[in-house]
């Protein structure tokens, strides 16, 4: 990357992306400031490297204070509540935190003339879509408030382009998974949702089974499938992001997945071979809103950005996420 003349600001920098993203900047020689209210993100995650100043970003005020004693040249974007469910019981919550948020911040970075910044959308900025794989073209029209935040944001930095400058990279993340390479972060949330870590707290003992949300879905198992792409090559993507703006091209979206899909029954197969654990799983009903098959095409990131996922297989995903769920530190 070319020679930055100033700090880079990651934005909910102790979340489960934002903190590795983190390590990648300090791994490649970046100065980095970090702001989280720790509200799901964790302390012990923020790399001892990184200033972090803990506050809220719907806070005007906090963020002045930063911007005022950093100088920060680019934004990468995290800080956002991302529970699908949790969307559609309190709307309110994600609209304030996720499009309010971002609208707090977008306003400091204009009075502070800060104008290049790389944030986290999502595949459910698509919803339910018509064909297999998505492509960033495709219609977007998200199912749940979550996703409907991430668009909004997204137009939001459209318009604030046109009128401020301020220009953009917008990442539509598919499935994120695994863990640092190092051990010392990998993803706790809590409560936890997501597949993988609830399969590995089986194969850890922490848990009795997994269960399948569903299996009358219209795909190759009647399980779900998903496209899962590793936090480390996420984090690659973001540095590639930056230098991308810093040519001076163009506000631009990318998926990020890895273009394969693997079912619910496929990650649960492999994770007992990773683990060599039994893992019991129960079927249960479906959860409300899960789309058979979400699957990017991500050639427009490796084509644009020069990206390539280096975490091709899904065994070798799931065997760094195993590293971090046999011995976590948080
Ligand atoms: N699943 C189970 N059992 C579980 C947990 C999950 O069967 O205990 C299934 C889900 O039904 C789904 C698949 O495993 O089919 C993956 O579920 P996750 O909760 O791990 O991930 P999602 O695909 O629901 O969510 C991801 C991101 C969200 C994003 C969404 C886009 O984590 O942030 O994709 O649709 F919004």
């Amino acid at each position: 990357m070319e020679q930055q003349s100033g700090s880079v600001l990651v934005v909910g920098g102790a979340g489960y992306i934002g903190s590795h993203m983190v390590y990648r900047l300090i791994e490649q020689g970046k100065d980095v400031v970090v702001i989280d209210n720790l509200s799901t993100g964790h302390q012990e995650a923020i790399h001892e490297k990184a200033r972090f100043y803990k506050g809220d970003i719907c806070n005007r005020e906090f963020l002045e204070q930063v911007l005022e004693r950093e100088q920060i040249e680019y934004v990468i974007h995290f800080a956002a509540n991302s529970l699908v469910k949790e969307s559609t019981q309190n709307p309110l919550k994600y609209y304030v935190n996720n499009l309010y948020g971002t609208i707090v911040l977008l306003e400091a970075l204009v009075e502070h003339h800060i104008d290049k910044i790389v944030f986290s959308s999502s595949a459910a900025t698509y919803g339910q879509p018509e064909k297999m794989p998505i492509t960033e073209d495709m219609t977007t029209n998200p199912t749940n408030p979550y996703g409907e935040t991430k668009l909004a944001m997204e137009r939001l930095f459209h318009w604030v382009e046109q009128a401020h400058g301020i220009r953009y990279v917008s990442l539509r993340y598919f499935n994120a998974c695994g863990a640092h390479e190092s051990g010392e972060i990998g993803e706790a949330h809590n409560p936890e949702t997501h597949l993988i870590p609830l399969v590995l707290q089986v194969a850890s003992g922490k848990r009795e089974e997994i269960q399948i949300f569903g299996e009358d879905y219209n795909t190759k198992d009647g399980t779900c499938v998903r496209d899962y792409v590793h936090v480390c090559d996420l984090a690659d993507a973001h540095m590639k992001a930056m230098e991308y703006l810093q040519k001076g091209n163009p506000s631009a979206i990318f998926n990020l997945g890895s273009g394969t899909g693997f079912s619910v029954k496929e990650v649960i197969e492999v994770a007992r071979k990773v683990t060599k654990q039994p893992i019991d799983a129960v079927v249960k009903e479906r959860r409300l809103g899960d789309p058979d098959e979400l699957v990017a095409a991500s050639e427009k990131a490796r084509e644009i950005l020069g990206w390539s996922p280096k975490y091709d297989t899904l065994e070798d995903m799931i065997s760094s996420a195993w590293k971090w769920h046999k011995n976590p530190r948080f």
